[in-house]
C-alpha cells in the first residue's frame, strides 16, 4: 500500500481554547515529559542543539532545558502554542527558542541539530513525507531523531487504560477518549506505513529502529 505524501484531511488547527485545553490536559502528565527528558539527556553532548518538533505547550523542551546547557528550540505551526510555550518557559526560568513554523518547511539551516524529538504530533502533519525530509535535512550528520506517536492498531481497552492514568475529570476523560477514537486513530500510522514514509525520506533501514508499546510506536532515525 502506498502512503500519501500529503494527507487529504488536515484536521483542525490547535489554536485558541483548543490549545489552552490541551495544555491543561497534558499538563497533568508532566511527569511523563520529565521521564522522557531524563531518558534523553544522558545521550546528549553538553552544548547539544535540540529541536522539539511540534512541541505544543513546550513541556518536553522545558524539562530538557532544565537538565543541562543544551540549546533547545521548538517549532510549532500553532501561534497559540508558541505563545503558551514561551510563557511557560519564562515562568520556569529556562531558555527555549519557541518559533512559529511548519514541519514540512523548517526555517533552519541544513545540518543544524544534534537531536530532534517529535511526540504526539507526526500523525497530525499534513505533509508527513516533506516533514521527514526536513528532519533529515536539518539533522547534523550523525544526529538522531526520535518520533513517538500513537499506533493505529491501538485497542479500545489500551486507550481506556491510558486515559485512566491521566488523572482527568470525568468529562475530560470522556472527551479525551472520544478524541482518540474519532480523530487521532484515524490520523495515526501503522508500522508499515511509517517505515515506508521514513524510507521515502532517505533514511535507510540500517539507520532506522522501530519499537512498539501498548498504545504507541517509537521510531529512531540516524542521519
Ligand atoms: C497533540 S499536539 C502535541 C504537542 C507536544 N509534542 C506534546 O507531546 O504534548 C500536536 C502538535 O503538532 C503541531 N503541529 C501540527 N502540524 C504541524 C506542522 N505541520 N508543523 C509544526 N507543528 C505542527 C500542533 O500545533 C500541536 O502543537
Amino acid at each position: 500500500m502506498s502512503t500519501a505524501a500529503v494527507k487529504a484531511y488536515r484536521g483542525i488547527g490547535m489554536e485558541g481554547f483548543i490549545a489552552t485545553w490541551y495544555s491543561g490536559i497534558v499538563g497533568k502528565s508532566l511527569e511523563e515529559y520529565r521521564v522522557l527528558a531524563r531518558s534523553i539527556a544522558p545521550r546528549l553532548e553538553q552544548r547539544a542543539s535540540v529541536l522539539d518538533l511540534a512541541p505544543g505547550p513546550g513541556y518536553f523542551a522545558i524539562e530538557l532545558a532544565k537538565l543541562g546547557p543544551y540549546r533547545v528550540t521548538g517549532l510549532d505551526i500553532s501561534r497559540s502554542f508558541v505563545g503558551i510555550a514561551h510563557d511557560k518557559a519564562r515562568e520556569q526560568g529556562v531558555e527555549v527558542d519557541f518559533r512559529l513554523g511548519n514541519a514540512a518547511a523548517m526555517p533552519f539551516e541544513t545540518d543544524s541539530f544534534d537531536f530532534i524529538f517529535c511526540r504526539a504530533a507526526f500523525k497530525n502533519f499534513a505533509q508527513p513525507q516533506h516533514a521527514l525530509r526536513e528532519i533529515r535535512r536539518v539533522l547534523r550528520p550523525g544526529g538522531q531523531a526520535l518520533i513517538i506517536d500513537l499506533r493505529k492498531d491501538v485497542s479500545a481497552g489500551s486507550i481506556r487504560q491510558a486515559v485512566a492514568q491521566m488523572g482527568l475529570s470525568r468529562i475530560n476523560a470522556v472527551l479525551t477518549r472520544w478524541i482518540f477514537r474519532y480523530v487521532l486513530i484515524k490520523r495515526a500510522y501503522t508500522r508499515e506505513e511509517l517505515l515506508q514514509l521514513v524510507a521515502g525520506a532517505g533514511f535507510g533501514s540500517a539507520n532506522t529502529d522501530f519499537s512498539e508499546s501498548l498504545t504507541g510506536l517509537e521510531i529512531r532515525l540516524r542521519k
